[in-house]
């Protein structure tokens, strides 16, 4: 029994960041950042949080599918940067939204997380456990970069989107997944280290770090792979899909899954421009804005695909 997507939303925080603007903090020039990524800026989050903007995006997409905060029963949120350790923030926003009826979790998928909530949504409404899901990708990343490595935090952004998924006939057609620990060291953030009365750690809290070519090497070779394998799950050809959401790392890696696959970029819409990567909230956000500007009709074939830390990745044949 396949899930249909219902309704979106997103949302951004006030602030964005341009690249010159960047220039003033660290060593890097808005023409490197643009030849290399195709990003001109990013939002950053000042009142912000992610449990705040999480929240937005929910309410958004609860408007948009028209249904009552009560009616969602399963709450799911993909993020690597929850504002606590617990509560997670699935039932904050659950709280917030006066989703009283839902059972809610936190997943960390990195910037698979949304494509990995999808996953457990569909799972869960196969096992008869769920009829109506609210699935979140939201991040606040700017807290977590090292704002004087200019290798890492010129890529990133803060935002969430948020998808409602509700038990149908039609809908997501096919979904694969795939993890591959072994190099997991490619992207890494380190959490708290032991700190107890036995051991005594007063290290700084860590940062993002990232091996930009080893995490680029992974994305063409393994994302263009998990888009074929969802399409053939599908049955669906690749003429077939109208859009191809990609996770929005870099543009440049967005070219190369465009040309392994052998379709124009013109069905590729990207934002990363205007965002950077907002890992989780990546393919969440951009299938907001790609809805909200009408370029999808009902019966359309999307594939979404995200991939990052992990190394986890997913890709999604939808039919909207
Ligand atoms: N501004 C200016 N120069 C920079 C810079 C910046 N923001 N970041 C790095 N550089 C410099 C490096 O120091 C290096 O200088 P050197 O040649 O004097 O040593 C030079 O640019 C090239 O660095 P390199 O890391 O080899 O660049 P690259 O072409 O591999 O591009 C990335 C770097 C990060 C853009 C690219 O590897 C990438 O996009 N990787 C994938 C990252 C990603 O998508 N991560 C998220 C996945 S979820």
């Amino acid at each position: 029994m396949p899930a249909r997507i219902i309704g979106t939303g997103s949302y951004l925080p006030q602030r964005a960041v341009s690249n010159k603007e960047l220039e003033k903090w660290v060593d890097t020039t808005d023409e490197w950042i643009r030849e290399r990524t195709g990003i001109e800026q990013r939002h950053l989050a000042e009142q912000e949080t992610t449990t705040s903007m999480a929240v937005e995006a929910a309410l958004a997409a609860i408007r948009d599918a028209q249904i009552e905060a009560k009616e969602i029963d399963l709450i799911i949120v993909g993020t690597v940067s929850a504002d606590m350790c617990f509560p997670s923030t699935a039932c904050q926003v659950q709280s917030l939204i006066g989703a009283d009826c839902a059972v809610a979790f936190d997943i960390n998928a990195a910037c698979a997380g949304f494509l990995f909530g999808l996953s457990i949504a569909q799972a869960y409404m196969q096992a008869g456990m769920a009829q109506t899901a609210l699935v979140i990708g939201g991040e606040t990343l700017s807290k977590m970069m090292d704002w004087q490595d200019r290798s890492t935090c010129v890529l990133f952004g803060d935002g969430a989107g948020a998808a409602l998924v509700r038990k149908q006939e039609r809908g997501i057609i096919s979904l694969v997944q795939g993890s591959e620990g072994k190099r997991g060291m490619a992207l890494t953030c380190q959490n708290r280290p032991v700190n107890n009365p036995l051991v005594k750690n007063d290290t700084a809290l860590d940062h993002t770090r990232m091996d930009g070519r080893e995490v680029y090497h992974f994305a063409v070779k393994t994302v263009p792979k998990a888009i074929e394998n969802a399409m053939e799950k599908a049955g669906v050809a690749s003429g077939e899909i109208k859009y191809f959401l990609l996770h929005q790392a870099n543009l440049r890696i967005i070219e190369s899954v465009a040309k392994k696959l052998g379709q124009p970029m013109e069905k590729f819409p990207t934002n990363l421009q205007k965002c950077g990567n907002i890992s989780a909230g990546s393919v969440p956000v951009l299938l907001d804005h790609v809805n909200r500007s009408g370029m999808l009709q009902r019966g359309d074939k999307i594939v979404l695909a995200g991939f990052g830390a992990g190394l986890t990745w997913g890709a999604a044949v939808v039919e909207w």
